[in-house]
């Protein structure tokens, strides 16, 4: 029989879950890597893409992350193991969770980086250094900050900090109300900055770029790219999904909550999208332009439009705290892994994470600048060196494996009857539905995509 609560705590409602999954979910995934990544693969061939990723393969794994973590109600680790042995299965069903922490440890150290950048832009943003800026300074005052390590370390630290505080509180104290304000308040001010992209000028033929499919300009590298952006942006793979359903009171639905938290993830990603590529085409930048791509197109912007100060500001700070939520969730299976088999108190724990995870930090730091390579991927040349790798492996590689793994798990390895009580369908065709997706659509589709990507297909 589960265990009906976590060590750890619970969610108070159904509705603390879909906040707190939603603030993992939604992050720099979003609003900063969603629009680089499609600028680089060609826009709407890619959006479809990862639009089809998303309700085939991430909606159902989804689901079956949740359950499994309600019913073990452990760190991943854990949890995978017990419902292994409850399933009459071998112990080494664990390595997923393992798999999922170690993926934890190398996303957070170049995440918290990233996250240092909006840091260091809210207050750029507030000193009013964006004012009638053009695409040219925009592009030299992004390439200062990258070029400045010791300013990014700064920046990466204080973020750092910040996550090992919520995270050594535990997850609830304060999560839920922030995410209930602030995720709101994001979504209204992109809807400005869609409002200010309306004005460009060249609002259609960002529309354009992002939803006109050019199925010719599709290489291997953007499906599968697409793919582990479908894993990365709604927390996949790793098990934070899978945590946090461990605190998941049992009434709560979980298809349901499934489908809001992906709804709400894919329109946040759109709305930026289609913030952005409207000013990108109107300043004469590059949807190609990288990782610097929000940095340098929002900023133009704020500095032209009426209000720009405050907006700017809130913006940033906004994009801070949605990184932030995320962040917490990237580490949670760590720390409750420490807690749960070491006896470490939770504070503790927080503390030697973060320190490993902020040492980590340092290489992605260095290699935007004294450590920089370039290498190619799947026919792309890629110049930011460690960044680039890390991010590979993570979200192209390790997330949708862990993601297979738990697919296979949920959909082969654990009993029909484990699955409905635990999803509490009944037989229902919504319960068929699910099974069939978990057992044979989304596995072959992960399996497919990474043929695809190596040349098999
Ligand atoms: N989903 C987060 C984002 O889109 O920014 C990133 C992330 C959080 C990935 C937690 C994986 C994870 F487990």
């Amino acid at each position: 029989m589960a265990v009906t609560t976590s060590v750890h705590g619970m969610w108070t409602t159904r509705l603390a879950f879909i906040l707190a999954a939603t603030g993992s979910a939604v992050g720099l995934g979003n609003i900063w890597k969603f629009p680089y990544i499609a600028g680089e693969n060609g826009g709407g061939a890619f959006v479809l893409v990862y639009i089809l990723c998303v309700s085939m393969i991430g909606i159902p794994i989804m689901m079956a992350e949740i359950l499994v973590g309600r019913r073990g109600r452990q760190s991943p680790i854990n949890t995978m193991r017990t419902l292994a042995y409850e399933e009459g299965r071998h112990g080494f069903w664990q390595l997923v969770g393992w798999g999922g922490v170690i993926a934890g440890f190398l996303i957070i150290s170049y995440y918290s980086v990233i996250a240092g950048w909006a840091i260091a832009y809210t207050f750029r943003a507030l000193g009013g250094t964006f004012t009638s800026l053009t695409g040219e300074t925009a592009t030299d005052l992004f390439n200062a900050l990258l070029g400045d390590p010791e300013r990014l370390l700064a920046w990466h630290t204080i973020f750092m900090v910040m996550t090992i505080i919520v995270i050594s509180r535990g997850v609830r104290s304060g999560l839920e109300q922030a995410v209930r304000v602030l995720m709101p308040l994001l979504f209204v001010l992109l809807l400005v900055l869609v409002g200010y992209a309306l004005t460009s000028g060249r609002f259609m033929d960002g529309i354009e770029f992002l939803f006109v499919p050019d199925f010719g300009a599709l290489s291997a590298g953007a499906v599968i790219t697409a793919m582990g952006h479908a894993f990365f942006t709604l927390s996949l793979g790793m098990g934070a999904i899978m945590m946090y359903g461990s605190y998941l009171p049992a009434s709560a639905s979980i298809a349901r909550s499934s489908l809001i938290i992906a709804l709400m993830d894919t329109m946040v990603a759109l709305l930026a999208g289609m913030a952005i590529f409207p000013i990108v085409f109107a300043n004469g930048l590059e949807p190609e332009a990288g990782p610097g791509l929000v940095f340098l197109t929002l900023p133009i912007a704020f500095g032209n439009m009426p209000g720009g100060l405050l907006f700017g500001t809130l913006f940033f700070v906004l994009l801070v705290f949605a990184a932030w939520t995320s962040a917490i969730s990237l580490i949670e299976p760590a720390v409750a892994w420490l807690v749960e088999n070491q006896g470490i108190e939770r504070v503790r724990a927080a503390v030697y994470v973060g320190i490993v995870a902020w040492l980590l930090g340092i290489v992605t730091i260095m290699s935007f600048s004294d450590w920089a390579f370039t290498f190619d991927f799947a026919g792309e040349a890629k110049t930011g060196g460690v960044f680039d790798l890390l991010d590979i492996l993570t979200a192209n590689f390790m997330l949708p494996l862990g993601g297979l793994a738990m697919a296979l798990f949920a959909g082969w390895f654990m009993s029909r009857e484990s699955t409905r009580d635990e999803l509490a369908m009944g037989q229902g065709l919504t319960y068929r539905l699910w099974r069939v997706m978990i057992r044979y659509i989304a596995p072959l589709a992960v399996v497919l995509v990474f043929f695809n990507a190596i040349g098999l297909m």
